[in-house]
């Protein structure tokens, strides 16, 4: 095979029919909801552009074709622990099977730092430009702020000058709500490359004096980059579920409108997680096994068929007392790496998701269930048919070399968007300014 046609295999994620760069809305199909080719589709008063064509609609699926994580480098292990809070290795490895969590130390790792590492490492496996990308989904449970988005952060720090992008709130099971409106947006014709993006900075909303809490938690950011496919395959189905009346077993209380920040709050510890641990244990035991029970029924597919579960990363008891004890799935059908990371939330199947293929247990044909649970409470579940090669295609020096320099470029152009508008905002009178010196 040429050069060029490896390089047209890889950007198809070795999917003939994923939509490839450069081709976007022009791969001789129709997007799936019949609308024009050039992607706005044509109003009573517009004209169709002279080379939109209309064929009724055709298959279209939601295929994972790049992925990556980061995670920060300080480590904190259970022993490092037992010097700041009254617990003990035994205690955390024998009732969570966490041995060790990675934590942000510097104050330049935040959500959206992280996010931006993970989502360049997937945009680099899928070798996508981040001009392609049109959605960007940030799924997070300790977003920069209430707003702007961390979503928004992230899209510019990737320089994804084409991409709209916002924040899921779903706490933990947040990432597979992301990969179900990924798939939404996908099916729909609304979108060709959507990046999805679990990322966390826990340890800055953990309490470090509450052993209950702070043993469980780390940092990091896990990406997938969704893209439209007419392989069959992909993203099959999705499960999404909330039970508000448990709001208040998972919470950070104050710092929304319900509980604004005051002395108060401070004083009371308001901003820092809380958690009924039993309760939550309680709900996830059952939430998990039910919600890839009926995932599974959604793709038409049984347990037995199932390669691989990947669950959420909070306690091993969890999943084994509901992937394996209730599901009857063996030990090798379900990935764990808690033990490396903690709960991680949003990032915990991303970045579990990463791991599984680099250890090789993830191959084109799988079928694979993300399953989660969290705040809420929610839960999750997707259904996916594994499409892509795995294995990490040889980089393509202009490709790669364009989207470094675009990375390069996000944080200057960022630099000059801003001092611009300090320019606009201080030196040019604005309109209305303008108008009233008119008036006088
Ligand atoms: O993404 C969703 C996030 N949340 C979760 O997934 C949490 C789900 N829940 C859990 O994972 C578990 O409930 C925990 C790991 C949080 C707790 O495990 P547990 O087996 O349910 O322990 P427990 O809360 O029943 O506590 C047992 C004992 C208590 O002492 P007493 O009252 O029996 O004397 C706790 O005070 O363990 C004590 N304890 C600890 N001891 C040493 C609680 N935390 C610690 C600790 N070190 N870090």
């Amino acid at each position: 095979m040429s050069n060029q046609n490896d390089q047209t295999d890889r950007e198809n994620g070795g999917l003939n029919g994923v939509h490839a760069e450069g081709e976007r809305s022009h791969n001789g199909h129709a997007p799936a909801n019949g609308v024009y080719e050039n992607g706005k589709g044509s109003t009573p008063d517009s004209q169709p552009r002279a080379e939109a064509t209309f064929t009724p609609a055709q298959a279209r699926y939601a295929q994972i074709v790049g992925w990556g994580y980061h995670v920060p480098s300080k480590v904190i292990t259970n022993a490092d622990l037992e010097q700041i809070v009254d617990t003990q290795d035994e205690w955390i490895r024998s009732r969570t099977g966490i041995e060790e969590r990675h934590v942000a130390a510097s104050p330049a790792e935040t959500s959206a730092s992280l996010g931006v590492l993970a989502g360049r490492k997937a945009l680099d496996m899928a070798d996508i430009h981040p001009n392609k990308i049109d959605l960007i989904i940030c799924a997070t449970s300790s977003p920069e702020h209430i707003f702007p988005s961390t979503a928004s952060i992230i899209q510019d720090g990737l320089g994804a000058s084409n991409a709209g992008a916002f924040d899921l709130s779903a706490a933990c099971s947040g990432f597979v709500y992301a990969l179900s409106m990924a798939r939404g947006h996908i099916l729909a014709g609304d979108a060709e490359y959507v990046l999805v993006i679990g990322a966390e900075t826990l340890s800055r909303i953990v309490d470090w004096t509450d052993r209950t809490t702070c043993v469980l938690f780390g940092d990091g950011a896990g990406a997938v980059l969704v893209a439209a496919s007419d392989v069959p395959g992909g993203i099959m189905a999705s499960v999404l579920g909330s039970d508000g009346s448990g709001a208040d077993l998972l919470t950070v209380p104050a710092g929304g409108s319900a509980i604004p920040a005051s002395l108060e709050s401070v004083n009371t510890g308001g901003h820092f997680i809380k958690m009924d641990g039993r309760a939550v244990f309680r709900f996830a035991t059952r939430v998990m096994a039910e919600a890839t029970t009926q995932v599974l029924a959604k793709a038409g597919l049984t347990v037995q068929d199932v390669d691989l579960v990947i669950p959420h990363q909070a306690n091993e008891r969890i999943i084994q007392n509901s992937v394996l004890k209730q599901l009857q799935i063996p030990a090798e059908k379900v990935f764990i790496n808690l033990q490396k990371y903690g709960n991680t939330s949003t990032a915990s199947i991303p970045i579990a998701l990463c791991e599984a293929i680099e250890a090789g247990r993830v191959k084109p044909g799988d079928k694979l269930v993300f399953v989660g649970f969290g705040a809420g409470l929610t839960w999750a579940a997707c259904a996916v048919e594994w499409r892509t090669p795995v294995e990490k295609p040889e980089a393509n020096w202009w490709r790669n070399t364009q989207r470094q320099a675009t990375y390069q470029a996000a944080a200057a152009r960022s630099m000059w968007k801003r001092a611009i508008r300090r320019v606009y905002s201080q030196v040019l009178p604005t309109r209305e300014e303008r108008w009233d010196k008119n008036e006088e």
